[in-house]
């Protein structure tokens, strides 16, 4: 059974592949042309209010968390990155200059533990499994444009100088600690939030009572500064809920933490006192500041920071939270430096309810997922089926049924249908042109609110929404069809023919529409598209959201001026 809906899926999609139909206007001057409508953009359109959005000229600087390298990466990994690469996608095409940082989180006691495990120098772990993360970015079709690895040596001079920003600031100290700490979670655990035996609730595993004299930051200093901060920024934390979780923490009274560890060797080691090294998230953090950083200068963290920071937007996952939006903010401060104008904190991956993860062993191979399915399927499953936020379960037979009904019936078969009708009754040519056969019909005006309808979605990080969004333009596309039928009017010839032929027109610019809006969550589906559309990669790449609404249509001519072409 699932090897017979395995091939549907495949072979559905494949008929998106470049074919044998080409598309060709009918007037000899715009015989090369592909099918295509042009607009002014709109002022008044536009997304919702968002504080992760940046204003004209500024960078749009979005990171994922930086992965540990213990072992190779899962699908709870991949789907924060595909996420953001949607999310990065999406405001290129609005026009941003956008940088996607991403990387590894290398140092630590887990990293070194994983290491030796595997009989390797933690030197060399890192190189491999760093690699199998950009590997995997590969495969999935992850446009980042920085990656950063804790290991850099630009990353250990920008951390030592950010360690004696805060040291000069007064807020670093040396006192003993005793607590019980979770190894996997690189973090000592409040006794209250443990189950029995004191095992980690995300790990399930017993924490290690440990006991030693650390550096320590001063975060209770922060404290008011914070709370000012989360009640002048609710948008800070999204989605709102968590916000509500991280006021309760603050409220409830910040604790100094220990930034440094004596017993581990595999770090940055403290400036002037070899003896500790700095604790693995008071170093990782720093590498989204260190990604920025330019790679022909001398590191140094105000250039780094004078390269997009503040970052528009943080994207983790929710086990992370306090970290990003409690910790992180209040060393910021003690530095100097802005914060973040967005942590948004997505829910799980589970398997059976359970966080999907390598602590556990209970993860979905990507890999295995991509090979089977493709790439776009796995993007667009991830995306539309769990609604970003919220946590989702994964099931191979729910997997199949939404890509086979969404991408493979609703989108590609529009797209094929109509070039095969295409074919059959206008020789593969478009008989009018677009901007013409748009005056007044019915499917652009709902058209125009879907589109609007998925850039608010995607602005608002609803992806799931988004993808609806979308879905709801092909599931009109396939309605006008079957309304208009123009199989049936191509028969009765004359006027009927031609109004089928415009049908035609308009339903394939609904799909090249389509191709644009998912762009974002399929980025390779959308190109094949465009592709058997007659459009050039460099058409497609230049391709902005803008260029959608139907309004204002006409082709431009060698002068660039915009002219309406009549059949
Ligand atoms: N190294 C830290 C992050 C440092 S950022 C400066 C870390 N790494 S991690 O590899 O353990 O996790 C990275 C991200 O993957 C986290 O946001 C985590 O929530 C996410 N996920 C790991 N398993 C996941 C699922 N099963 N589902 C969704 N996301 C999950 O934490």
């Amino acid at each position: 059974m699932a090897t017979r809906m395995n091939c549907s899926v495949q072979n559905t999609l494949s008929l998106l592949n470049p074919s044998h139909l080409s598309l060709r206007h009918r007037a000899s001057r715009f015989s090369h042309r592909p099918l295509r409508f042009y607009s002014t953009p709109n002022p008044n359109r536009g997304g919702l209010f968002c504080t992760c959005s940046t204003t004209n000229g500024e960078s749009f600087v979005l990171t994922t968390p930086l992965y540990y390298v213990n072992a190779p990466p899962h699908m709870g990994s991949a789907y924060t990155t595909i996420a953001a690469d949607a999310i990065a996608r999406f405001q290129r095409l609005l026009g941003k200059k956008v940088i996607f940082v991403t990387g590894t989180d290398e140092h630590g006691e887990k990293i070194a533990a994983a290491a030796m495990a595997q009989g390797s120098t933690p030197h060399d772990h890192c190189n491999l499994i760093s690699q199998a993360y950009k590997t995997l970015w590969k495969d999935l079709d992850i446009s980042y444009d920085k990656f950063i690895r804790t290991t850099d040596s630009k990353h250990e001079a920008i951390v030592k100088e950010f360690y004696s920003r805060v040291l000069a600031n007064g807020d670093i100290y040396q006192a003993d600690y005793e607590g019980l700490y979770c190894v996997n979670c690189e973090e000592y655990k409040d006794e209250k939030e443990l189950l029995e035996n004191n095992c980690c609730p995300v790990h399930l595993k017993p924490c290690d009572s440990r006991k030693e004299e650390n550096y320590f930051f001063a975060l209770s200093k922060y404290q008011k500064s914070l709370e000012e901060t989360l009640n002048k920024n609710p948008n800070f934390v999204q989605p709102s809920f968590r916000l509500n979780e991280v006021q309760s923490w603050v409220k409830s009274g910040l604790r100094d933490f220990s930034i440094s560890r004596a017993s581990v060797d595999w770090g940055i080691p403290i400036p002037n006192d070899k003896s500790q090294t700095i604790y693995v998230w008071f170093d990782a953090l720093l590498g989204y500041i260190s990604a920025l950083s330019d790679e022909q200068e001398q590191p140094d963290l105000l250039n780094a920071a004078s390269s997009g920071w503040p970052a528009a937007l943080h994207l983790i996952g929710k086990d992370i939270l306090r970290f990003h939006a409690v910790y992180w903010p209040a060393m910021l401060m003690s530095a100097g430096l802005s914060l973040p104008k967005m942590v948004f904190g997505h829910g799980f991956l589970t398997k059976d309810g359970m966080k999907m993860g390598k602590s556990l062993g209970n993860t979905l191979e990507p890999n295995e997922l991509v090979h089977k399915f493709g790439t776009d399927a796995v993007r667009y499953f991830f995306l539309r089926e769990v609604e970003f936020g919220g946590d989702g379960d994964y099931s191979e037979e729910r997997f199949i049924n939404i890509v086979n009904a969404h991408l493979a019936n609703t989108i590609g078969n529009l797209l094929n249908r109509t070039l095969g009708l295409l074919k059959k009754n206008c020789q593969s040519t478009l008989v009018v042109d677009s901007t013409i056969a748009a005056v007044g019909n019915e499917l652009k005006d709902n058209i125009e609110k879907l589109v609007d309808k998925a850039h608010m979605h995607y602005e608002n990080l609803s992806l799931s929404s988004a993808c609806e969004a979308v879905l709801e333009i092909g599931n009109a596309g396939n309605c006008y069809m079957d309304e208009r039928a123009p199989w049936s009017l191509f028969k009765q010839g004359g006027t009927a023919s031609e109004a089928a032929a415009k049908d035609l027109v308009i339903i394939l610019e609904t799909v090249r529409i389509i191709a644009i809006a998912l762009l974002p969550v399929t980025p390779s589906l959308s190109w094949r598209i465009y592709e058997q559309l007659g459009y050039s990669r460099d058409q497609f790449d230049a391709a902005t959201w803008v260029s959608f609404f139907f309004h204002s249509l006409a082709h431009k001519d060698a002068s660039n001026r915009l002219i309406a072409i009549s059949t």
